[in-house]
């Protein structure tokens, strides 16, 4: 099965694909220009130049799986927060069940579900990933939700927790934890349809999400 990752030139897009490649998994990496290339072809990972806000529909071609890890990122506005974490994930969503995709992997974040609860800031992006989930339970297009909580950089663990009640509250997990359970999730066929939170935590990866 090939994944599609969307946002492959990432923090956790990078991470995930450098561990997919030395596992031998199939995937394509998305990208948005030349430059970001030449890290994807030093470890043999094929790439293809898309942009969210035009048209990426080839970039699909010879691929069963979706992985959304893209993100406008906290250096842009609400404007870009709609049209890149809403819209164009819907977009994905839309060229994935015409496609027939086989399952879409959804990026989303802890406490999604309750945009109203976070801080002020946050409530766009918040709202943005709780109506781009939203979208894809209702797409008919098989599906996996991550919802991971506040992304930092220290070394895999790879040992994590499913819940704040887990964690004491905790509410942070390294994004390169996080690139090793989507290591994890996109081999693991019979999770579909599940949504995860993803926490730092005490627990093996498969152990904690089965
Ligand atoms: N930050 C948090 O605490 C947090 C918590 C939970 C979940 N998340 C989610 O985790 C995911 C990844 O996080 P991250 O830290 O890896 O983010 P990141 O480093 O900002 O990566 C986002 C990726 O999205 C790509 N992208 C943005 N606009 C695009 C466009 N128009 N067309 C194509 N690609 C586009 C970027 O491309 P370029 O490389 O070309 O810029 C980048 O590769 C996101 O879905 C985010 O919402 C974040």
């Amino acid at each position: 099965m090939t994944t599609l990752v969307i946002g492959a030139n990432g923090q956790i897009g990078h991470q995930f694909c450098a561990l997919a490649a030395q596992a031998g998994l199939p995937i394509k990496a998305m990208i948005r220009n030349e430059d970001q290339r030449a890290w994807f072809a030093e470890r043999g990972i094929d790439a293809v130049i898309a942009d969210l806000e035009g048209d990426f529909r080839h970039a699909f071609e010879g691929c069963d799986q979706v992985l959304f890890t893209a993100g406008s990122g906290p250096h842009t506005g609400s404007d870009k927060t709609l049209l890149i974490d809403l819209y164009a994930a819907t977009r994905a969503i839309d060229v994935s069940r015409e496609l027939g995709i086989k399952r879409f992997l959804m990026v989303s974040a802890l406490r999604a579900e309750n945009p109203q609860e976070a801080p002020e800031k946050l409530r766009p992006y918040m709202a943005a990933k709780f109506s781009a989930d939203a979208y894809l339970r209702a797409s008919n297009v098989p599906y996996l939700i991550l919802k991971p909580g506040r992304l930092i950089d220290e070394p895999a663990t790879q040992r994590v927790a499913t819940s704040l009640a887990e964690t004491g509250g905790e509410n942070t997990v390294s994004r390169a934890n996080v690139a090793h359970a989507l290591v994890h999730l996109v081999q693991a066929e019979d999770l579909t349809g599940r949504e995860f939170h993803l926490l730092d935590g005490e627990r093996g990866i498969a152990e904690a999400l089965r």
